[in-house]
């Protein structure tokens, strides 16, 4: 498909992502991960749920955790996203009724009027103005540790439908800053969405979906990329690397990724660029170019890949296009054979 032109009037106003919902099997070790390991602040735990924020977050969350049964999978249950104002909530719940959709308001602890909605490719949301307001610890520099992560970023997600994804985050004001398609057409293959100051909030990439690849909390030194892997290595974490240190293409983004103690993939990353300016076109990548995923030219595990955190209750689809992503397995075997 072709590129959308950018709706700067959408019918309600979405600053930006906010939050994130999982479930776990065991809180007190999904606590020690991301508390200890990763340096993140928890805000509230009791024996069903855990709220957890970063060092430069005022509102209450930006990750929470509700504790599910030993048998059962950990799931994502929502992804959050802040409005402007209130009043944004109730112009959104209209947009949303007007389309048919199955819009309703929910109570969440900590957060104010909350909107909750499904998204076109089916990835369950939630919309709230106003989270419950603290403190935060950016000044108190001697309780920074681990990553030493500063705020949540973004998000990313495997569908099998891009194209319908694109339109329907279109629609609400989101802007493409990046994407990747297939070598000499406009089929879309991956898409970088944009709504507050940097290159994305939510990222779209063809794959069986609707599933959460990962999540990303923004630190701003290369150098707390490279401490949290040495905590996670001193608490006997190690194992938890899902991909080693490198810089993508896309986004110039210098990554580190683990997998939670449920399996959920987080991201910490440095060095986006801001994509505010109206005449700031978005930028392109041939599906063929494998520096946009690794600029070392280091490609990732094939895990990292195919394996990703199922949205509770909803279905996983195939992919509809083909593409096998280049994996370090491949590079490896390519590499015995030289
Ligand atoms: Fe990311």
């Amino acid at each position: 498909m072709a590129l959308l032109k950018p709706n700067f009037t959408p019918s309600f106003n979405i600053t930006r992502i906010s939050h994130i919902v999982l479930t776990s099997i065991d809180l007190d070790a999904s606590q020690y991960f991301y508390e200890t390991g990763l340096g993140l602040e928890v805000t509230f735990r009791d024996s069903n749920s855990l709220c957890l924020r970063a060092i430069e977050e005022t509102s209450h969350h930006s990750l929470v955790f509700y504790k599910v049964q030993s048998n059962k999978t950990s799931t994502c249950r929502s992804i959050g996203y802040r409005v402007q104002t209130n009043d944004d909530l109730q112009k959104a719940y209209d947009y949303f009724s007007e389309r048919g959709d199955n819009v309703k308001f929910v109570d969440r602890a900590f957060q104010g009027l909350t909107l909750q909605v499904t998204d076109g490719v089916s990835v369950p949301l939630e919309f709230c103005a106003e989270m419950e307001q603290s403190t935060c610890r950016m000044q108190n520099f001697h309780h920074h540790a681990g990553g030493k992560l500063a705020f949540f970023d973004h998000i990313q997600i495997a569908t099998p439908d891009v194209a319908e994804a694109y339109q329907w985050y279109s629609d609400l004001g989101f802007r493409l800053s990046e994407y990747t398609a297939a070598d000499g057409t406009d089929e879309m293959w991956g898409i970088w969405l944009k709504r507050k100051n940097n290159t994305q909030d939510v990222v779209f990439s063809n794959g069986a979906g609707p599933q959460l690849h990962h999540f990303a909390y923004h630190t701003p030194e290369i150098a707390n990329v490279i401490h949290a892997a040495d905590v996670m290595a001193s608490l006997g974490l190690a194992g938890s690397m899902d991909r080693a240190p490198g810089r993508h293409g896309i986004g110039n983004a210098f990554f580190i990724y683990f997998r939670d103690p449920d399996g959920h993939r987080v991201e910490i990353f440095t060095s986006h660029y801001n994509f505010i300016d109206v005449d700031h076109a978005p930028k392109r990548w041939d599906l063929s170019d494998t520096t946009r995923s690794q600029l070392w030219g280091f490609p990732a595990p094939k895990k990292w890949f195919y394996e990703a955190t199922t949205f509770e209750a909803v279905p996983v689809t195939p992919p509809t296009m083909a593409a096998a992503p280049v994996t370090l397995e491949d590079f490896l075997a390519k590499d015995s054979e030289e």
